[in-house]
């Protein structure tokens, strides 16, 4: 009994090292005239999915770039697992290997293969030469080869990205994120776009992966049900501003943000702000 007490980590630790993400009154522009994004604040528990939804341009694909440092604030202060972003800074960059960013556009390369796409995401791992040839170790494509599977591409592997289907080249987005090994995954609309059925699969396989990977999962989404059906927080983003920051407990709509609000006039809130 008294090793246990010795060896467990003190509370202090255990806290300490629960959010993976902190932002504070945060704003950021693309010019000197207005703010992409107003004053959010947002913090995020370690292994937890978390969604963002709102209209086309209210500031959704921006804050996930702050997320992974591609973007900085102006005003504010951010926290990448207890890190601020700076390109300048080595630990930062090399945690920013560990963050599988999966951009709108996917970022695939349309005339390599699924395998070689997927290995795009072991490239940080490898030396500088290795890299620049695309020399992949038996040990890295043995490790792709695994998580073609794992996201239900088997058999695919010599087929050209252009030739999949709009599923399928979500699903090498998701293996070539998870070959970097990541901590944090940002999708930025993975599923938009895709039927009631395939989105809902490529969700089953991202909280499965979460699950055996510790993986904090951070997701962009057009669909307000789906994103409640499978994040613990939602933020609703208007005009760069959180107006909502939401979750499911029970049978009942949560709010979060001020811990006022109704089920009820969270979705009347809600269905209003996505009238204007
Ligand atoms: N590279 C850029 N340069 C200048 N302004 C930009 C740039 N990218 C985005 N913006 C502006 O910032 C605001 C937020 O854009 P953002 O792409 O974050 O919206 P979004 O919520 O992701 O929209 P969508 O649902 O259409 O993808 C918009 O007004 C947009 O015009
Ligand atoms: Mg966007």
């Amino acid at each position: 009994m008294e090793l246990l007490q010795m060896t467990r980590p003190s509370s202090f630790s255990l806290i300490s090292t629960k959010k993976i993400i902190q932002m504070n009154n945060v704003y950021t522009s693309y010019d000197s005239k207005n703010y992409a994004l107003k004053g959010i604040s947002i913090s995020i528990d370690r292994g937890t999915n978390y969604a963002i939804v709102g209209q086309s341009g209210s500031g959704k694909s921006t804050l996930l770039k702050l997320m992974n440092g591609m973007m900085i604030p102006s005003k504010g202060t951010i926290k990448i697992d207890y890190q601020t972003p700076n390109m300048k800074n080595k630990q930062f960059k090399l945690m920013m290997h560990k963050i599988g960013y999966i951009p709108q556009s996917l970022g695939l390369i349309k005339n390599i293969t699924v395998l070689e796409n997927i290995l795009i995401g072991a490239l940080p791992r490898l030396g500088k030469i290795q890299s620049l040839l695309k020399m992949f170790p038996e040990e890295e494509v043995i490790e792709a080869k695994k998580i073609l599977k794992q996201v239900g591409l088997e058999g695919k592997e010599n087929r050209k990205a252009y030739m999949l289907s709009g599923g399928e080249k979500r699903r090498v987005a998701i293996a070539r994120a998870f070959m970097q090994k990541p901590t944090i995954l940002l999708a930025d609309e993975i599923v938009s776009e895709l039927d009631h059925i395939t989105a809902r699969e490529i969700m089953a396989l991202i909280a499965s992966a979460q699950k055996t990977m510790n993986l904090t999962a951070i997701m962009v989404h057009h669909d307000i049900q789906l994103a409640l059906e499978y994040a613990n927080r939602v933020a609703v983003i208007k005009d760069g501003e959180k107006i909502l920051e939401i979750g499911v407990e029970g049978d009942k709509i949560v709010d979060f943000q001020t811990g006022n609000l109704t089920t009820e006039e969270i979705m009347e809130m809600y269905s209003n702000e996505s009238k204007k």
